[in-house]
């Protein structure tokens, strides 16, 4: 009996020829982006498709005027979708070619994704199942520790993603960026058009953050205590104690410049991070708010860094209770509400 031919390199197998000659499933990838975390769950991106590339524009109808006027977080989030969707492809057995900010002329214009068939192992290990997992749990952490070498972890996954995410291990620095934290916390508190903002973006049938993803006020922390977002009105029950200052780790997500590549790359580091996060069952939380303050924002890059880099996003991650409610899946726009013809206009 004569053994079957081995393939030799170059060869296409059964499945690989099938593929190339097959569309990637589209629909599904970008069913998986649209899980992505997004500020306020604003979900600020639209999608061209055409053939086997897919274009993503940031949506600047989908901006915070107030919190996030230069679109910073807008373009982060994008990055996230970016990330999701080339776990997703990966996952179908598709290689996303990415050309982030194809079109100078354009900056709303963040990504071109050529999809190939080929192989996909050098997008690392997430699972694209952990997509459906994910969330952002508002909750405080058990008091159980982060060892640094997990936080030191995480940070090396997202920056292989292309920016810079520090660990922070310092006690010293940790307590300067959560008192700066707070202090942003506060200072949004004070602001009517802040205020207001945020409550627009609420229990939206299909975007903003649902009340059943927000701790209630009954179990809401002493304020020197607590680092998150003041949402009203929450509904979701957390009955842990531990403070947010004492508890979990920390992560710094940084870049060398402050520019819409810059911010696309946080986005995507943010997403690795997140990730990997919840593959290793911890939870994470964002506080965008210190980086929403011009003054806390100007703290941070030159007190805390020393303008080594620009600070993008703060990270909090921790383990969630053993007995923690699972939480629903916060909502998602229709894919047809997110799919375009044209070019986004540049604004
Ligand atoms: C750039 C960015 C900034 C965010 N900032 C905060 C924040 O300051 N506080 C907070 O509670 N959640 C923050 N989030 C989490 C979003 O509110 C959350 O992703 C969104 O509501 C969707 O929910 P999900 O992540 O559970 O799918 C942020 C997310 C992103 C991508």
């Amino acid at each position: 009996m004569t053994a079957p031919a081995r393939p030799r390199s170059g060869d296409r197998t059964v499945s690989e020829g099938a593929r190339a000659e097959s569309r990637p499933p589209v629909e599904d990838i970008l069913t998986l982006a649209g899980r992505a975390p997004s500020v306020h769950n604003t979900q600020p991106w639209l999608w061209r498709v055409r053939g086997t590339t897919v274009d993503l524009f940031g949506d600047p109808n989908r901006r915070l005027p107030v919190q996030d006027p230069e679109g910073r977080n807008l373009v982060i989030s994008c990055g996230a979708a970016l990330h999701h969707l080339q776990v997703a492809a990966a996952s179908h057995g598709w290689l996303p070619r990415v050309r982030r900010v194809p079109d100078p002329e354009n900056p709303w214009h963040v990504a071109t994704v050529r999809l190939a068939p080929g192989p996909t192992a050098d997008l690392g290990t997430v699972d694209a199942q952990t997509i459906w997992q994910r969330r952002t749990d508002r909750r405080r952490f058990t008091s159980w520790p982060v060892p640094e070498g997990r936080v030191n972890r995480l940070a090396a996954e997202g920056t292989l993603w292309g920016a810079q995410v520090f660990p922070v291990n310092s006690l010293a620095v940790r307590r300067d960026l959560l008192r700066l934290a707070y202090e942003a916390d506060r200072l949004q508190s004070l602001d009517e058009a802040a205020r207001v903002e945020t409550a627009q973006w609420r229990d939206g049938s299909a975007d903003g953050v649902p009340s059943d993803h927000v701790p209630t006020a009954a179990s809401a922390m002493e304020p020197a205590d607590r680092l998150s977002r003041r949402f009203e009105g929450g509904t979701l029950a957390d009955p842990r104690r531990e403070p947010d200052t004492t508890v979990g780790g920390l992560l710094l997500i940084c870049s060398w410049s402050d520019d819409t590549l810059a911010w696309l790359r946080c986005g995507e580091s943010l997403s690795a991070v997140w990730l990997r996060a919840t593959q290793d069952g911890m939870a994470l939380l964002p506080l965008s708010q210190v980086f929403e303050v011009e003054r806390t924002r100007a703290a941070v890059h030159e007190d805390v860094l020393g303008r080594l880099a620009v600070p993008q996003l703060l990270v909090r991650v921790g383990w969630p209770a053993l007995d923690a409610t699972p939480l629903p899946p916060s909502p998602r726009r229709p894919l047809s509400d997110l799919l375009v013809d044209a070019d986004v206009p540049g604004a």
